[in-house]
């Protein structure tokens, strides 16, 4: 039913600035919610089953970071079919993130341009948020960045406070190193900020797993503006490192396909059908050099369940949504879950 409504409802969203619509969607959901309309008005999706990584996702489709990033929506998103959904990004400290405008519409491309800059309530409130969320059943995912005076030298002391908060209640935790809206973050990206990285969440990792008895998966998450060279690079420090998963990809800063819109010049990461082939070569090339050591999910420019499976066929186990979600609404969930 939900199905039906949305080109309507996102005809009357796509009116307002594009911020203001994300935030008037995410009350609406969960108002509805809590009045128990979304429940009638949403259908639960198959099952269909993916483990890695001692994890049991109930389906291929998970929501990407940044869409809620307060973690207070999980509940009402879980309705709407989504196996798993990944909050944040949540920094150790709580911050503003950019001045707005920040959030743009290019409708032609099917994208998004965006420079929010990690605009989140801090790592405890988000947790505490996430915590009195009850009726979801799949699986959250706490992604975790720095905060944007840390400087990069002192970057990994940030993932690592925040990596410890969630660690007792998350399912898997994702550090995102990739956002090219902090300035500085993607040098992260070097083989040898990566490998420190990782080096650093693993020891944390261990020594959370002896004391609590629960092992919490971790993920890196990436760019797709890396050529093959750094792919090989990274891929190599990821699978030697023990990384539990790889998540692939962020936004982009390629302004190639879209550069005659009016938005494409605004500073940001670009994200929807610009991206999919894109990150599904990316995808592939991860996939190769990490083999079956390090799963990966594949998010860029799904709007389609043809999309998704282009994603599988690369490598990906399964596959988050973001920009296809705004444009499509909940039905493109289910129609992935079918066809995977
Ligand atoms: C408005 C917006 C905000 C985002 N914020 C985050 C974020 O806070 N953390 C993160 O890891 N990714 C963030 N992303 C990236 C998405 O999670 C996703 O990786 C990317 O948009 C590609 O997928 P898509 O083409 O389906 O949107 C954001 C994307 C958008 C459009």
């Amino acid at each position: 039913m939900l199905n039906l409504l949305y080109p309507a409802a996102r005809a009357l969203l796509f009116r307002l600035d594009a911020e203001r619509a994300h935030h008037f969607s995410m009350a609406g959901l969960r108002a509805s919610k809590n009045l128990g309309i979304l429940q009638a008005l949403t259908a639960k999706p198959e099952s269909k089953p993916i483990s890695f990584a001692g994890l049991t996702f109930p389906n291929p489709v998970g929501l990407a970071a940044g869409l809620d990033k307060e973690a207070n929506t999980i509940d009402a998103l879980g309705l709407l079919g989504f196996g798993h959904i990944e909050v944040g990004t949540l920094t150790p400290k709580p911050q503003e993130g950019n001045e707005a405008p920040r959030l743009f519409r290019l409708p032609q491309h099917k994208a998004l341009i965006n420079r929010m800059g990690f605009n989140n309530p801090g790592i405890d409130q988000g947790l505490a948020n996430a915590r009195s969320s009850s009726s979801f059943n799949g699986i959250v995912g706490i992604n975790i960045g720095k905060n944007k005076i840390t400087p990069n030298e002192r970057a990994n002391e940030d993932y690592a406070i925040a990596f410890e908060k969630a660690y007792p209640w998350a399912d898997y935790i994702t550090a995102n190193f990739s956002s090219p809206n902090t300035p500085g973050l993607r040098d992260l990206q070097s083989e040898e900020a990566a490998g420190k990285l990782l080096e650093t969440l693993k020891k944390r990792q261990q020594s959370l797993h002896r004391k609590t008895g629960r092992y919490v998966p971790f993920a890196l998450k990436v760019a797709p503006d890396l050529d093959e060279k750094q792919i090989d690079g990274l891929s190599k420090i990821f699978r030697n490192g023990g990384l539990d998963f790889l998540i692939a990809t962020n936004t982009t800063l390629d302004r190639a396909t879209v550069e005659n819109h009016p938005n494409a010049r605004e500073a940001g990461g670009l994200s929807g059908a610009p991206l999919t082939s894109h990150s599904t070569e990316v995808i592939a090339r991860f996939s190769a050099g990490l083999g079956k050591d390090v799963p990966i999910i594949g998010a860029g420019g799904i709007f389609s369940a043809d999309d998704a499976l282009a994603k599988k066929a690369a490598g990906a186990s399964l596959v988050q949504i973001y920009t296809g979600f705004v444009y499509q609404g909940p039905a493109l969930i289910h129609d992935i879950i079918r066809a995977w």
